[in-house]
């Protein structure tokens, strides 16, 4: 076993070509999203996976520059502006713990008077939405959101795949719900359409892998953004998005990645998974096939293999 915070970049290339051949061999990919109709034409047979650590060069496997929907992930950087702009006030109108049920739930949201119960599920990052709309029209928050992922990731072409968002837009009846039932709570302030603009684009931003992995440095690096020592976050606030990530990121399946893997992550139905290794590195793993829960069947297996390779785990390396 390496030392974890010591794996040279020759060395974690290899780990990641042997990932990516290991799952390139399986049969069981899960299945596609059905629900978002432009999702379920993605093409299975893809995987991909990207490192950035905090000190030096991305490395990468597979297809790990194939753009792809980002969906929840997106909910990180939208909880990102939204607590640099109102900081810890958001948490009047949306909560810290997790969800136990399914990404799309209604149940609770009746139980706890349109208070979800956080950022990451979609009411909360609903409310998020509505934060980030104060004072701004959808189109600027929207462009808010992807400021800030093509400042971190490097790259200004990154863009909104506007038939993803319109195909979200034509099918989004549960969210719909969720976001009137929560205005008739008195938890939303903008109109309903136009909070809901805001987060189908959000949710519809393309990435990569190594997009990804690079945008998502700030949370492995205390808040600072590695690249030019700027504060995206300060070092409290970044740790504890990674809380939420851990507890909350990947839904009613959130133990189970932690109990598997060990890492802080957020998951998108697009079948990506933004990983964080504190002081380490920032990983993101893509394969569009999901398991029952809405997580990509394949990141998870690769997260795993990744951590029994290197000892990443927050919880210690396997013995
Ligand atoms: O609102 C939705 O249902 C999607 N735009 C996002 C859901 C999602 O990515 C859940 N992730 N596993």
């Amino acid at each position: 076993m390496p030392n974890p915070s010591v794996i040279e970049s020759g060395e974690l290339q290899l780990i990641l070509d042997d990932i990516a051949d290991r799952v390139a061999g399986m049969s069981d990919r899960g299945k596609v999203a059905q629900y978002i109709p432009e999702l379920a034409t993605v093409d299975l047979n893809q995987f991909g996976i990207a490192v950035a650590p905090v000190d030096g060069n991305p490395v990468s496997a597979g297809n790990a520059d194939t753009l792809f929907s980002i969906q929840s992930i997106s909910k990180v950087f939208s909880l990102t502006v939204a607590l640099k702009r109102v900081g810890a006030t958001l948490w009047q109108r949306v909560g810290r713990e997790p969800s136990g049920d399914p990404f799309n739930s209604i149940v609770q949201l009746e139980h706890e008077r349109g208070i979800p119960r956080n950022p990451f599920i979609n009411p909360g990052a609903i409310v998020v939405a509505d934060v980030l709309l104060e004072g701004k029209t959808a189109n600027e928050a929207v462009e808010d959101v992807l400021a800030l992922c093509r400042d971190l990731a490097e790259d200004s072409s990154i863009q909104v795949d506007d038939a993803v968002a319109d195909s979200e837009m034509r099918t989004g009846s549960r969210n719909r719900a969720l976001a009137h039932f929560m205005e008739a709570e008195g938890n939303l302030r903008a109109p309903v359409e136009e909070v809901l603009s805001l987060y189908f684009r959000q949710c519809s931003i393309a990435m990569s892998c190594h997009q990804l992995a690079v945008a998502g440095r700030y949370l492995a690096a205390a808040g600072q953004n590695p690249v030019d020592g700027s504060t995206v976050l300060s070092a409290q606030r970044a740790r504890r998005v990674t809380a939420l990530m851990m507890m909350c990121g990947s839904y009613d399946a959130s133990g189970e990645f932690a109990f598997r893997v060990g890492l802080p992550a957020k998951s998108g139905v697009g079948g990506g998974i933004l990983c964080i290794v504190p002081g380490i590195a920032s990983v993101t793993a893509w394969s569009p096939g999901l398991d029952p829960k809405g997580n990509s069947h394949l990141a998870t297996i690769a997260f795993q293999e990744l951590v029994r390779a290197t000892g990443w785990s927050v919880f210690g390396p396997n013995g």
